[in-house]
């Protein structure tokens, strides 16, 4: 079974999403530990009411962010975590995290990357009036939001969407592509070579194009 770390810094929404699939039996994987950078995120909440392990650790109580990524490694590691998933964490890890898990790390971003990585992307979308906008989950680099592409999904945008309304219909898709990219990690489907992600059991470009079906 996959031991699974989780970063978060918010709502924590997509955490939940990951929860609720392994409670459904659909992912099978152990959430181990929650780390939040933020003392009032609302995902400690979402671990407590599930039993997971949670940990605060406070940015500002590091000399540098090296050493408070050193500190999250260590708390990973001590967890026998194999994978790390960023669900709404709202810092670039840095390369001595992703040095600690090379090709471990996945991050959720809610934008079809690479157009609007960063923050704010749903109002970077409004703002350029895009016709498409989507999220995407990808293998975290020493990039802001630059790594290996794993899956996509796509929603429309209209002229009378606000942020919200995008962000919205962009999260519910966030909470079905997450998961099914952790399942596909623990199934060991996913291989890495360079910039490509190859599905193994997908094999037609068409299937893989957007996403594999989600279950
Ligand atoms: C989501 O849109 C996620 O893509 C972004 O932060 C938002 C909130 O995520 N990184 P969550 O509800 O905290 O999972």
């Amino acid at each position: 079974m996959l031991n699974v770390g989780v970063l978060a810094s918010g709502s924590g929404s997509n955490f939940q999403a990951i929860i609720d699939e392994v409670a459904a039996g659909r992912l099978n994987c152990q959430i181990k530990l929650l780390i939040v950078d933020n003392p009032n995120a609302y995902a400690i909440e979402r671990a407590k009411r599930h039993s997971i392990e949670c940990l605060y650790i406070n940015p500002d109580e590091f000399p540098t962010e090296d050493i408070f990524f050193i500190k999250v490694a260590m708390e990973l590691r001590a967890r026998d975590v194999e994978l790390v998933v960023l669900a709404g964490f709202m810092r670039i890890v840095g390369k001595l995290l992703v040095d600690a898990f090379p090709g471990k790390i996945m991050n959720i971003h809610p934008a079809l990357l690479p157009s609007f990585p960063g923050l704010y992307s749903q109002k970077q979308a409004i703002d350029y009036s895009v016709k498409i906008s989507g999220c995407t989950v990808h293998f975290v680099d020493e990039g802001v939001d630059t790594g290996p592409v794993i899956i996509q999904a796509a929603v429309p945008v209209s002229p009378e969407d606000t942020e919200k309304t995008l962000s919205e219909r962009i999260l519910k898709l966030e909470h079905k592509i997450l998961p099914e990219a952790i399942r596909l990690y623990a199934e060991g489907r996913l291989k890495i070579k360079g910039r490509v992600v190859k599905i193994e059991g997908c094999e037609t470009r068409n299937e893989c194009i957007i996403n594999p079906p989600l279950r």
